[in-house]
C-alpha cells in the first residue's frame, strides 16, 4: 500500500463532494482552518480507543446519537443542552437497568455535511442542486443557497467549537452530576409513562447515593461528578477534515482533530475511495457504516485497510440493514470477521435503512421498526455468539414530531406539528427513553 500523506486522498475518488465555483475561494478557507486551534486534543481520541477496546470485549455498550444534520438555524444553547440531557438519560437507564457502563458519544460539534442520494432536487418542475448540509450549502429552495460556499467550513468550526465548549462545561461543571438524575427529566416528558419509569431509576439512584453517604463511603468522586462524553460525526467533507488534521506533539502521529471519532458513510467506504483512503492514515477511533450492499469480503479488507494493527477500540462497525433485513445480512458479516479473527465494535443504526415517505409526504421512521431493528441486531449477535456492542441513533431533546409511533403515538398527521430537521427525522426524547428501557432489559437479561 502506498504511503499515506495527508494530502494522498486527493489523488483517488471522492464521492459526494460539492463542486465550488472558486476552487481559491476554498483553499483560501482550508488555510485559515489549518491555522486555527484544534477542536479535540489526541490524548482524548485515545482515551476514546480504549473505552471502545471495553466494548469490543463485552464489557461496555457504546451509545452513539444526535442530529442527522446539526445546522445554523437550530443552533442553541437550549438545543445542545436537552440533547445532552436526553443522551445521559439514556446512560444512566442502560447502566443502572443494565448494569453495564456506557460509553457517551454524541452526533453533535461537527455532524453537518450530508451524503445525498439524488445531485438535484425537483419541486413544481424547477430543478437545483440538492442540499447537502449547512457546511456546504443552503436548505432554501433557491438557487443561490444552494451554491456551495466556502465560508460556511469556517462558521461550522465555530459553531463546532463552541458546541464542544458546552458539552465540555455540562459534562464537568456539575450539569452531569448523578446527584441531579432527576433534574435531566425534560418537563413534557413528565406526562408520558417513559418519564414516569425514569423516575423510578432517578429515584433508586438517589436512594442508593443517599445510602452510600450514610455508610460513610461518600459519592463526591469524580465518577458521581462528571462524565466522559465524546463527539463524532460523517468525515464527509474531505477539505474540512483535512484541513483540521494536526500531528500530536506526543506521539508524532496524525489525529483528525474536528472530533473524538468519525465515521465512513455507507456511500462513500469503497475500499479505493478518498474517504478510506484519508481516515486509515488518522489515529482516531473509526466507524463504518454497513448497509444492506456490503460485502463480507470488502468488510475483511477495509479492516485490513483502516485497522491492520488489528487494534480493539479502532474500528466500529454501525449496522444499519432496515428492520426486514438484519437477520438476513448480519450473520454473513459477523462469520466473516470471526473466521479472520478481526477487532471490532459492533454496533446497531436502526434509522437508516427505515426511513419511508409518510402518506402526508413527510420523510419517517417508524418507532416499531426502529425497536425491531435493534432487537433482531441483539437476536442475531446472540445466536452467533457475538457481542452486541452498541446503538447509533439520530434523536434530539427537543419534543418533535418526526419518527412515528412511540408512547405519545406521534400519527402521520401529527408530523406536520413540529418537523424540524434539517435531513433525517429523529427519534423525540420519549421514543429515545422508550428504547433505551428496551436495550436495558435485554442487557440485563445478557448479563444473567
Ligand atoms: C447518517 O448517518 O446520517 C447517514 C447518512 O448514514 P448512512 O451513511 O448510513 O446512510
Ligand atoms: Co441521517
Amino acid at each position: 500500500m502506498n504511503q499515506w500523506e495527508l494530502a494522498s486522498w486527493r489523488s483517488k475518488t471522492a464521492l459526494q463532494q460539492p463542486v465550488y465555483p472558486n476552487a481559491e475561494h476554498l483553499a483560501q478557507v482550508e488555510r485559515t482552518l489549518g491555522s486555527m486551534p484544534p477542536l479535540v486534543f489526541a490524548g482524548e481520541a485515545r482515551r476514546l480507543k480504549s473505552a471502545l477496546a471495553q466494548v469490543a470485549n463485552g464489557q461496555s455498550f457504546l451509545l452513539q446519537g444526535g442530529d442527522c444534520a446539526e445546522s445554523f438555524s437550530e443552533f442553541h444553547a437550549i438545543n445542545i443542552r436537552d440533547t445532552f440531557k436526553v443522551m445521559l438519560q439514556m446512560a444512566v437507564v442502560l447502566t443502572y437497568a443494565g448494569k453495564c457502563p456506557v460509553v457517551k458519544v454524541g452526533r453533535m460539534a461537527g455532524q453537518f455535511a450530508k451524503p445525498r442520494s439524488a445531485g438535484s432536487e425537483t419541486i413544481d418542475g424547477v430543478e437545483l442542486p440538492s442540499y447537502r448540509g449547512d457546511i456546504i450549502n443552503g436548505i432554501e429552495f433557491t438557487e443561490q443557497a444552494r451554491v456551495p460556499d466556502p465560508e460556511r467550513l469556517v462558521k461550522v468550526y465555530n459553531q463546532s467549537a463552541s458546541t464542544m465548549n458546552l458539552l465540555r462545561a455540562f459534562s464537568q461543571g456539575g450539569f452531569a452530576d448523578l446527584h441531579q438524575v432527576h433534574k435531566w427529566n425534560l418537563e413534557f416528558l413528565n406526562a408520558s409513562p417513559v418519564g414516569s419509569r425514569y423516575q423510578q431509576v432517578a429515584d433508586k439512584i438517589d436512594d442508593a447515593l443517599q445510602f452510600m453517604e450514610a455508610c460513610g463511603v461518600g459519592s463526591s468522586m469524580s465518577q458521581f461528578q462528571e462524565t466522559e462524553f465524546y463527539t463524532s460525526h460523517e468525515a464527509l467533507l474531505l477539505p474540512y477534515e483535512e484541513a483540521l488534521t494536526r500531528r500530536d506533539s506526543l506521539t508524532g502521529e496524525w489525529y483528525d482533530c474536528s472530533a473524538h471519532m468519525l465515521w465512513i458513510g455507507d456511500r462513500t467506504r469503497q475500499i479505493d475511495g478518498a474517504h478510506v483512503e484519508f481516515l486509515r492514515g488518522v489515529k482516531n477511533p473509526i466507524g463504518v457504516k454497513a448497509g444492506p450492499s456490503m460485502d463480507p469480503e470488502d468488510l475483511i479488507r477495509l479492516c485490513d485497510i483502516l485497522n491492520p494493527e488489528n487494534e480493539a477500540g479502532r474500528l466500529n462497525v454501525i449496522v444499519r440493514m432496515g428492520a426486514d433485513k438484519v437477520e438476513e445480512g448480519m450473520p454473513k458479516l459477523i462469520r466473516a470477521i470471526e473466521r479472520e479473527g478481526k477487532k471490532v465494535v459492533w454496533s446497531s443504526d436502526p434509522m437508516h435503512g427505515n426511513t419511508v415517505k409518510a402518506s402526508t409526504g413527510y420523510k419517517t421512521r417508524r418507532v416499531d421498526d426502529v425497536l425491531k431493528e435493534v432487537q433482531q441486531f441483539f437476536q442475531v449477535h446472540n445466536a452467533e455468539g457475538t457481542y452486541a456492542g452498541g446503538v447509533h441513533f439520530e434523536m434530539t431533546g427537543q419534543n418533535v414530531t418526526e419518527c412515528v409511533g412511540g408512547a405519545f403515538e406521534v400519527t402521520e398527521a401529527d408530523l406536520a406539528d413540529r418537523y424540524h430537521t434539517h435531513c433525517d427525522p429523529r427519534l423525540n426524547a420519549d421514543q429515545s427513553l422508550e428504547l433505551a428501557f428496551m436495550i436495558s432489559e435485554t442487557l440485563k437479561k445478557a448479563r444473567l
